[in-house]
């Protein structure tokens, strides 16, 4: 059944794609810039700019660079970051996770300093980037296995996250798929008078092979095993619904399914079943493909890049965390 009231020829579906006017006027699925979240990967070394050779065009950044870029941000639109800290030594415990003097808590002080209340400024709450393992927490090994410590994680989750809160961050995203890591960190962030400050939760987080570029860029391989038994399998819908209403149970305020291309269907239930903001990640892999193909000259990657934002808005996604952004900027509108 459609809404024509009749058929063919009455009803013409080309009648409303004969001009850019009436495209523009129909159009169901919007861009714009400030539906879009750039991440960066910052590194507590003054003058610092290194290009991830899986993902060209994007850096490793000091504070100083970082700065720079976000000031570019900023007048093209893009006020929102994901602030990723590579710090310069790792121990077992990923210690520095939780120093105020540590990458993401300095850089968050300076971004605050530089740009005030004109950007939002999110912080990726997990132990890869610090651990010396490549975990996201505190693991030991049974018969090869890797067994990461889920509640003896959490403290140090909340820990981490009131640092950042310390120092200025406006939203908190733990990524680590920890069992209670929102209900931990939502209690530490209250007791440490920090009961305004939002959780956006990386609720649905897939096991994927997509994450292998962020995993040089943010220099946070596992050493051995893998994350197969704390992100989630490719193959479940169900459980993932469930992970998001777990989440929002224990105090989400904003829930996320990443990657992206890959579960857009994913994206589309969540959408339909919350009615919380949702969040979807574009993730290494998916802006590595695009990249590589753009270079060889198969793809044409203006027009790749709109499509790919646009089916992740079309599936749900009210906020698109995307190494495509700053980019991106330059051909969408602003909100
Ligand atoms: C964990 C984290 C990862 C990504 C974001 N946060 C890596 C992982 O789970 O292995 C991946 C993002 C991307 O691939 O762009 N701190």
């Amino acid at each position: 059944m459609s809404d024509a009231g009749s058929a063919f020829p009455a009803f013409r579906g080309r009648r409303r794609r004969n001009s850019h006017g009436l495209l523009d006027l129909t159009r169901e699925t919007r861009l714009h810039t400030d539906q879009l979240v750039y991440p960066l990967f910052l590194r507590d070394r003054p003058g610092f700019r290194q290009e991830i050779s899986s993902m060209p065009g994007q850096f490793q950044l000091g504070i100083d660079a970082a700065t720079a870029l976000i000031e570019k941000a900023l007048q093209k639109g893009i006020q929102s970051f994901l602030l990723f800290g590579i710090p310069e030594a790792k121990d077992p415990e990923g210690s520095s996770a939780w120093d105020h003097e540590g990458v993401v808590a300095k850089s968050l002080r300076a971004f605050r300093k530089a740009f005030g209340n004109a950007i939002c400024l999110i912080t990726d709450e997990c132990f890869c980037e610090y651990t010396s393992h490549g975990h996201c927490g505190i693991i030991h090994t049974e018969d090869d296995r890797v067994v990461l410590e889920n509640d003896r994680t959490l403290p140090l989750l909340a820990k981490q996250t009131v640092v950042h809160a310390q120092a200025g961050a406006d939203i908190v995203a733990p990524s680590g798929m920890l069992d209670g890591a929102i209900g931990a960190i939502r209690a530490g962030l209250d007791g440490a008078g920090f009961s305004h400050l939002p959780i956006l939760a990386y609720s649905a987080k897939f096991a994927s092979g997509f994450y292998g570029p962020f995993r040089e860029a943010a220099q946070s391989p596992p050493q051995f095993g893998d994350r197969s038994s704390y992100q989630m399998d490719p193959a479940n819908r169900l459980e993932a619904l469930n992970e998001v209403l777990l989440d929002i149970g224990e105090g989400a305020d904003m829930v996320m399914v990443k990657p992206a291309l890959a579960y857009l269907d994913i994206i589309r239930e969540v959408r339909n079943r919350t009615l919380l903001p949702v969040a979807a990640y574009n993730v290494s892999g998916e802006y590595a493909m695009i990249k590589a193909a753009a270079a060889k000259g198969w793809l044409d990657e203006k027009r790749v890049i709109l499509e790919t934002l646009t089916s992740i808005r079309r599936a749900g996604a009210d906020i698109i965390i995307s190494y495509h952004a700053v980019e991106a900027a330059d051909w969408i509108g602003r909100g």
